[in-house]
């Protein structure tokens, strides 16, 4: 995984820590997949990509853009951990499809705008090992809401015919596998202008729209239920394996894809680590466990940490420091609204920390221990792309995500929840998970 820590500078003024999280959003209805074609995972909101589609051949102006899909991972070759096939995210922005080895072509001006899906004829005989697959017919075109459909041998001919029509230039995203960048120099010729795709795909990923806002709720959700069973899994003298099996054990059975990204479960000394993700110690009595993770459902992922007492009670010492970084978060949370900044949220975060920190971290304000950054983008990517200079907007999605790291003491403690930016303000996605000491303590009660 990348690693964490955004940069963050100027001042707003801190808001008061009142007030709890606003209730989470109802879950999401039951999605259907599609029992025909196995190949193709999920339905496709077709009305949704085909509006992001026309966003950015309204950016692109003039120009053809091609976008290949993923490819089959190879067992003998890659580290299959999960499946061996996911989506390019690009490719999904654009689709929805979860088809491998395909390739989308827009074509922007020279008269009018054109989307041609390319899809790899089926095999029967493959079909045999990998289930069925989309072909290029009918059946693609109506699942893919996009009407026209090529097998993908017709793709050279295409691509010189729309280059020659529009004379613009040619848009890939400048990040694939080799296999595609040997392709994609077949594709062009020498002197061709090819310029990269990503900038203008990853800035349209920031704001999100409510078919991705869906599918974060649905992840979210997920990731809560895995959560809540880590806490209810804990006990001293556990493994940490043990309970991240029953956190990820909560995320399979609710229906997660895979995880977004490797679960930590830290325990005692381990708790300071921030990307601490073996989960090999055996706990302690008196220990604090920091669990960090999330699901990913429909290509997209939640990102929550929680904290708590192995045994379920937190010590005065361990509450101190986990309500500092609770009102931290609050703060936060109060001043996250359209116009602020991921800069400004983490100085007003920062600010508070070091002006309520009394001499709870000894000669030092305890901001001193919080050693990354406060907040970053969150959708198909657990570190999403997207400028972090960028004011917030309606509709964005990020993690307030404070912490204080005592390793001396052994005493990590992080809050991590997702944030979708509203016109007013902000909503807590994750707010399901108990987040006060009352609320750890009293499920952990129960246990
Ligand atoms: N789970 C990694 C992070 O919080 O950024
Ligand atoms: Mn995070
Ligand atoms: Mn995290």
């Amino acid at each position: 995984m990348r690693s964490l820590i955004v940069a963050a500078c100027v001042a707003v003024p801190a808001l008061a820590a009142q007030g709890r999280p606003s209730p989470a959003p109802p879950p999401l209805g039951a999605w259907t997949p599609v029992p025909e074609l196995p190949g193709m995972g999920r339905p496709v909101d077709t009305a949704s990509v085909a509006a992001r589609r026309r966003a950015l051949l309204a950016r692109v102006g003039r120009g053809v853009v091609l976008v290949p899909a993923a490819h089959e991972r190879e067992l003998e070759r890659d580290y299959v951990q999960d499946n061996d096939f996911r989506q390019s995210n690009t490719f999904f922005y654009f689709t929805e499809l979860e088809t491998q080895d395909a390739w989308l072509l827009l074509v922007a001006g020279g008269g009018a705008s054109e989307t041609v899906l390319f899809l790899p004829p089926r095999t029967p005989l493959q079909e045999r090992w990998t289930g069925l697959r989309l072909g290029p017919d009918s059946t693609a075109g109506r699942l893919s809401g996009i009407p026209r459909v090529l097998p993908t041998d017709s793709l050279d001919d295409a691509l010189a015919a729309a280059l020659f029509r529009v004379r613009g230039p040619l848009y890939v995203p400048l990040d694939q596998t080799t296999r595609d960048e040997q392709r994609i120099r077949e594709l062009t010729f020498a002197g061709r202008d090819v310029r990269n795709l990503r900038p203008s795909a990853d800035s349209m990923r920031l704001v999100k729209d409510a078919d991705e806002i869906a599918r974060m709720r649905k992840a979210v959700d997920i990731s809560v239920l895995g959560h809540v069973a880590a806490m209810q899994a804990a006990r001293p003298g556990v493994w940490e394996y043990e309970i991240e099996a029953a956190l990820e054990a909560a995320f399979r059975r609710n229906g997660a894809d895979r995880v977004g990204y490797p679960s930590i479960v830290g325990s005692g000394p381990n708790s300071t680590t921030l990307h601490y993700d073996v989960s090999r110690r055996q706990t302690r009595e008196g220990d604090l466990v920091v669990v960090d993770a999330g699901a990913e459902w429909g290509q997209y992922t939640a990102d929550v940490t929680r904290t708590f007492p192995v045994n379920g009670k937190f010590t005065p010492r361990q509450k101190a420091i986990y309500d500092l970084v609770l009102a931290t978060q609050q703060v936060a949370f109060d001043s996250t609204r359209p116009g602020t900044t991921i800069a400004q949220l983490n100085r007003v975060a920062r600010d508070y920390m070091r002006t309520h920190s009394g001499t709870l971290c000894g000669a030092e304000t305890c901001d001193a221990y919080f050693i990354h950054g406060l907040s970053h983008w969150l959708g198909m990517d657990v570190h999403d792309v997207g400028d972090y200079s960028t004011p917030l907007k309606a509709g964005m999605v990020l993690t307030i995500e404070p912490g204080i790291y005592l390793a001396q003491e052994s005493l990590g403690v992080r809050i991590e929840d997702d944030v979708l930016v509203t016109a007013t303000g902000a909503e807590w996605l994750s707010a399901k998970a108990p987040r006060t000491t009352a609320e750890i303590e009293r499920l952990m009660g129960r246990r």
